[in-house]
């Protein structure tokens, strides 16, 4: 079974429970500044699992396009990916824990025709500081699906501890494993997050490969939480059921689910092979790469992972640039440059010593284009960003890597023996800022080339450097990309309702070809994306404050109607017309009749009312690509 075929399954089976099937949402989130990149298919469902109204209705499926930056160092063995396909379905206060888990399990065992011998699941041991439960009745509904066929189903505390035994099948674990949050444990979830307790399933590719004794946590007990690889999560089923408050967890009005299920993932445990490289998705790519290396896959260690980084970088650079993140030194634009320099890098070691990105975007896009419709219509953008990123780092690559080796670390300390390093060797971190600015290094591929002489280079005194250097500024390398801090509190909403006041008030004072491309808000300020070519005058930049003023002090009401894409342009509003939102949207107009402010396709939320928003700011307008403007701006 092709992961197309699984897709179009999944699909078609949640359709038939009711489910409206909407289109996955772009790896850059709009209006979230709790994350660089959409890393799971819930990110875009969190206003409506907070409680906001979804224009489709109380039954959701997609399959999600999810970026995880995170995963990069970990990209290399045989099933960590940076892009993957999220399927997804979601229940907003309808069904909860009974339908999911009987649904669910005959998805995996009919529709996919696992075989439920070889399925393993896991609960959450519940948590007495935070009053929250033990999930038995999880156990117990597991319990009867494998009674259903003909298994009984075992279930263990501590397994960790004491390992596995004959019949045991289900597993408790802590927050590490079966806890859910954007952002992590209960402890350090911010508040107003939605999280809850979750119940994943494994599939067991079995004892008699070896890959616990193969891995380095051989000598441990092996269960279905370890990460050697013999057991593979294939899905999660979160109970979104509660809210982070001031001093615990308040139950959300709506009992919500939240499944995620990896598509790749599934699809290697229907062909019961470990390896997601070996996958049909990435057997055009591998060929690819097999031809203009002359290297075979699965042959050598070294070059297989090198394969993996290859093929896993530049799908996700083609999907990443796709969806606007082109190659920069700059937030999601820098992981574009990372991803795509790496793979150059992994390639030379392969022997490939030219051009060939483009030819591997160009098989990834064939590959995806059938579901992904946009990649076709982005395709010329997509391998010419490709393309023209890999030739500025191919003319640094090779003298950079020359560098490397010349760069005398006799001053640095000793290194006894280069083979097998025992002494980490700091290495000045103007010399490494060098192979940056000269030569283009990104700075973790600066830290592995050093890995691998036994050296390192603080990362502070780096970022000190390049400081020194240039306006690269501390809270892009820092905060965000350590993913930040979650943040949906009033401030946040209140900016949100104000960007549509501002985009309504630009199109008044720069004219109708004004539209939005990219928006940022925190709690403290708004940042603002739009396309216009000229630089705003004061005079401008005052008239567009003067009238996102005057409305607020009007306190006009903010109003959400639902309707269909056709409808919504029909009635003016304004919005990006493409397939992404789904078949009905939200609408929402602040003002009515004569003094109609702004009407805009958007998932909300927003406030109420205006009025007593405060007073808007712009602070700052400046260019942020070729014809686009960006601004930013605060309530006082
Ligand atoms: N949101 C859940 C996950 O990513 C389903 O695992």
């Amino acid at each position: 079974m092709t992961a197309n075929q699984i897709r179009a399954k999944y699909l078609e089976f949640f359709k038939k429970q009711g489910h409206a099937i909407v289109p996955s949402a772009s790896l850059l989130p709009e209006n979230d500044p709790s994350t660089l990149f959409t890393g799971s298919g819930m990110q875009p469902m969190v206003p409506y699992l907070l409680g906001e109204k979804h224009p489709e209705g109380v039954r959701i499926a997609d399959s999600q396009k999810c970026f995880r930056a995170m995963d990069i160092d970990d990209v290399g063995d045989n099933r960590h990916t940076t892009f993957f396909e999220m399927l997804g379905n979601w229940s907003l206060g309808d069904y909860f824990k009974k339908e999911q888990i009987n649904w669910v399990f005959e998805f995996l065992t009919k529709e996919l025709g696992l075989d439920p011998g070889r399925i393993y699941v896991s609960v959450y041991q519940g948590n007495e500081k935070y009053n929250i439960p033990k999930d038995d009745e999880a156990v117990n509904m597991w319990q009867e699906k494998f009674k259903g066929v003909g298994i009984e189903a075992k279930a263990k505390e501590n397994v960790a501890e004491f390992g596995m035994e004959e019949g045991d099948r289900i597993f408790y674990y802590n927050e590490k494993e079966n806890w859910w949050s954007r952002v992590g444990t209960p402890e350090n979830m911010p508040e107003g997050e939605p999280g809850g307790p979750d119940s994943e399933m494994f599939w067991d590719f079995g004892a008699h490969l070896g890959l616990h004794e193969k891995s380095q946590w051989r000598g441990r007990k092996c269960h279905p939480a370890c990460d050697c690889g013999r057991f593979l999560e294939i899905g999660n089923n979160v109970f979104m059921q509660y809210k982070k408050i001031k001093d615990g967890f308040m139950e959300l009005a709506n009992k919500n689910i939240d499944f995620g299920g990896g598509l790749e993932r599934l699809a290697v445990a229907v062909n019961d092979n470990p390896d997601i490289f070996l996958g049909d998705v990435f057997a055009s790519l591998r060929e690819g790469i097999e031809k203009v290396s002359g290297k075979k896959y699965g042959e050598d260690e070294g070059e297989t992972k090198a394969f993996r980084v290859i093929m896993d970088h530049l799908r996700g650079a083609v999907f990443l640039i796709g969806d606007g993140a082109l190659p920069s030194n700059k937030d999601q634009g820098y992981f574009t440059r990372r991803l795509i320099r790496r793979a150059v890098r992994f390639a030379y070691d392969l022997g490939v010593d030219y051009n060939f990105t483009n030819d591997i975007a160009r098989i990834v896009i064939d590959e995806y284009a059938d579901y992904y419709t946009d990649l076709r219509e982005k395709q010329l953008m997509i391998i010419e960003e490709m393309k023209k990123e890999e030739e500025k780092f191919r003319k640094t690559l090779k003298l950079g890597l020359k560098e490397f080796e010349k760069i005398n670390w006799e001053s640095m300390g000793e290194v006894d023996d280069m083979e097998t390093p025992s002494i980490m060797c700091e290495v000045d971190a103007s010399h490494a800022f060098n192979l940056f600015q000269t030569y283009g290094f990104p700075l973790e591929m600066i830290q592995e080339e050093l890995e691998k002489k036994g050296m390192y280079v603080d990362k502070e005194k780096f970022n000190k450097e390049m400081q020194k250097h240039q306006d690269l500024s501390r809270t892009a390398s820092a905060g965000k990309f350590k993913g930040g801090l979650v943040d949906s509190s009033e401030e946040t909403t209140k900016l949100h309702t104000v960007a549509h006041l501002m985009l309504a008030a630009l199109r008044k004072v720069l004219g109708e070809d004004v539209h939005q491309r990219g928006s940022n808000i925190t709690a403290k300020r708004l940042r603002f994306d739009f396309s216009y070519g000229e630089k705003m005058t004061d005079e401008q930049k005052q008239e567009v404050e003067r009238l996102v003023n005057g409305a607020i002090q009007r306190g006009l009401l903010v109003n959400c109607e639902e309707m269909t894409v056709d409808e919504a342009r029909t009635a003016g509003a304004e919005g990006m017309f493409d397939a992404k939102y789904g078949e009905k949207v939200k609408v929402y107009s602040i003002g009515e009749g004569d003094d109609l402010f702004s009407k805009e396709i958007c998932g909300g939320p927003h406030v109420e009312s205006i009025a007593g928003l405060g007073i808007f700011k712009i602070q700052k307008e400046q260019s942020s690509s070729a014809g686009v403007r960006r601004i930013k701006a605060v309530l006082e």
